[in-house]
């Protein structure tokens, strides 16, 4: 992160807590501009090793006045005025802003929760003279409000409602919204966020997916010594082949790529996707079938967070013995493990501010990082731990990574495991294995796939009554789960038409033994998670 923040303008979002941070960081990346988030415990030292030309105060779930509620390091209203970093609060971020300087906060009297109108005063730096920004409609989302502000600073908007949702100190260069501009409900928040960055701010648009991509490759050379050799592990997602392409590019044929077979795969997924390595992508991969170490070290774990744990432990000893296999084989000594980490995984790996757990402390092993032991002998080489889903994909395109497997839709690591509840049994992975086929392959005949983030069958191994063939059963429900996201970080329920759900459903009962009731996840993310474990 130090070595990209120095080549370019960075925008800091410092995280609160809030549902869109994350929104906030994709959408100054939008617009050209390096940006990364902070948690909110960050230290002054670690923004000021950033070198940020903005510091973003995001939204949270808290109120100033709790206590223990999250804040900005001390000494921090000092350093951006010594280093004259613009400072731009939304919601609770206006908030800190308020009560950190000297002004009050206090709840606000009926809480405005989303779509409000404002009106702007006339010549203010936030929203100069241009008559279409002076009444808009924002999204609010507050239960505390600013009553006095601060010396030195003015309000520039009000809501119809008299709620102060927007104030400037010119002098200081720190702003403050009550409102999101990040959200699309804010339909004019972009060209806010434009003139904050740009006519206010004064950085440059100087962040490319095609710089990062070349600066990805200079620092995965200079990194990787030139006799030392790295391993990736591809699943035949985006994540991983991107990952694999780009360092290959680094460093083509010390680059080993090995496909791992769990036993925790979709229907046929090992001949499937050897198939197209070989077809498409055009990188030596080996398939390593690990699944009978795999499914017996799963035997009769129920805890999910065991579960995600003995997996990443399992590929690890995977990877672990293909390195040795290089080096007693081939004499090659690999000291590196590309891994194809995105940002939500780093993000989500972290608790959330004001929860007062530091960052040791986990909330679900996850993804890539978190399922991984803490001893490990391979170094991680993860060059996209800094982009969003979509951006991995404009990046693959870039590279030349064909659409085959851009397109394909999210598998996680775990695989099946965290789609069958309780303990992963054989008859449990044959079941699911032929519901979630049915689903997909539906998907894709209706012409659906694409429009769909993820799809996938969930077994829940609790035996529910049903009458087939004229006789009692007592076997599992499969739950559907189909969804549309941006980022992985949000997401929402697809909606099917009622008969897509009925067919799919009368195709899995008679044709899956063991299944004889279907259901649909409605839930969105929050407050489910997109997988069951
Ligand atoms: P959750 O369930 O956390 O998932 O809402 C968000 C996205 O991440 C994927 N996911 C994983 N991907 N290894 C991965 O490579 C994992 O352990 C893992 N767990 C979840 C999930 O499928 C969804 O797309």
């Amino acid at each position: 992160m130090e070595e990209e923040a120095s080549r370019h303008n960075v925008v800091l979002v410092m995280d609160f807590g809030s549902q869109y941070t994350h929104l906030i960081t994709r959408r100054v990346r939008q617009l050209g501009v390096c940006s990364f988030c902070l948690s909110a415990g960050a230290s002054l030292d670690a923004i000021a090793k950033l070198t940020p030309s903005i510091v973003i105060l995001s939204g949270g779930p808290h109120s100033v006045h709790e206590p223990g509620a999250p804040t900005v390091p001390d000494g921090f209203f000092d350093y951006v005025r010594e280093k004259k970093v613009l400072v731009l609060g939304i919601c609770y971020g206006l908030q800190l802003i308020v009560k950190e300087l000297g002004g009050v906060v206090r709840p606000a009297d009926s809480q405005e929760y989303g779509s409000t109108e404002i009106r702007a005063s006339l010549g203010s730096k936030l929203y100069g003279d241009d008559p279409a920004m002076m009444t808009q409609a924002v999204w609010m989302s507050h239960g505390d409000e600013a009553v006095t502000l601060p010396p030195g600073f003015n309000v520039v908007a009000k809501s119809v409602q008299g709620t102060i949702t927007a104030i400037e100190n010119t002098e200081l260069g720190i702003f403050g919204l009550q409102y999101h501009p990040e959200v699309t409900h804010t339909p004019k928040g972009i060209q806010t966020l434009r003139r904050i960055l740009f006519d206010i701010g004064g950085v440059v648009d100087d962040w490319k997916l095609q710089d990062l991509l070349e600066e990805q490759i200079e620092l995965i050379k200079s990194a990787v010594g030139p006799d030392e050799h790295a391993i990736c592990a591809l699943s035949g997602g985006v994540d991983s082949s991107v990952a694999a392409t780009l360092v290959h590019k680094a460093l083509g044929d010390r680059l080993h790529c090995v496909f791992v077979d769990n036993g925790l795969l979709r229907y046929k997924e090992q001949e499937r996707v050897m198939e197209t390595f070989k077809r498409e992508l055009h990188l030596p991969v080996v398939c390593v079938d690990a699944s009978t170490d795999f499914l017996s070290r799963l035997r009769g774990v129920t805890d999910p967070e065991q579960k995600r744990k003995i997996i990443g432990a399992q590929f690890i000893s995977v990877f672990d013995k293909f390195a040795s296999h290089l080096e007693e084989e081939l004499g090659k000594t690999a000291t590196f493990l590309v891994q194809g980490t995105l940002y939500p995984d780093v993000i989500e790996s972290c608790p959330p501010p004001g929860s007062g757990k530091g960052h040791s402390h986990t909330i679900k092993s996850h993804h890539n990082v978190g399922g991984l032991p803490e001893v490990m002998k391979l170094k991680l080489l993860e060059p996209l731990k800094w982009l969003f889903k979509d951006e991995v994909r404009k990046l693959g395109k870039l590279l030349g990574v064909p659409e085959s497997f851009l397109k394909r839709h999210p598998f996680p690591g775990p695989g099946l495991a965290v789609r069958i509840l309780g303990e992963v049994t054989e008859s449990h992975l044959e079941m699911l294995r032929q519901a979630d086929e049915i689903f997909v392959n539906s998907i894709k005949e209706a012409g659906l796939y694409d429009e769909i983030w993820q799809a996938f069958a969930v077994l829940i191994p609790v035996k529910t009554v049903g009458v087939q063939g004229d006789r009692r059963t007592h076997a599992y429900p499969v739950i559907l789960r189909a969804i549309t996201s941006e980022d992985g970080m949000t997401a929402d329920t697809y909606e099917f038409k009622n008969k897509f759900v009925k067919d799919v459903t009368g195709k899995i009962c008679n044709t899956v033994r063991g299944v004889n009731r279907v259901a649909y996840d409605f839930t969105s993310k929050p407050p489910a998670t997109v997988e069951w474990e």
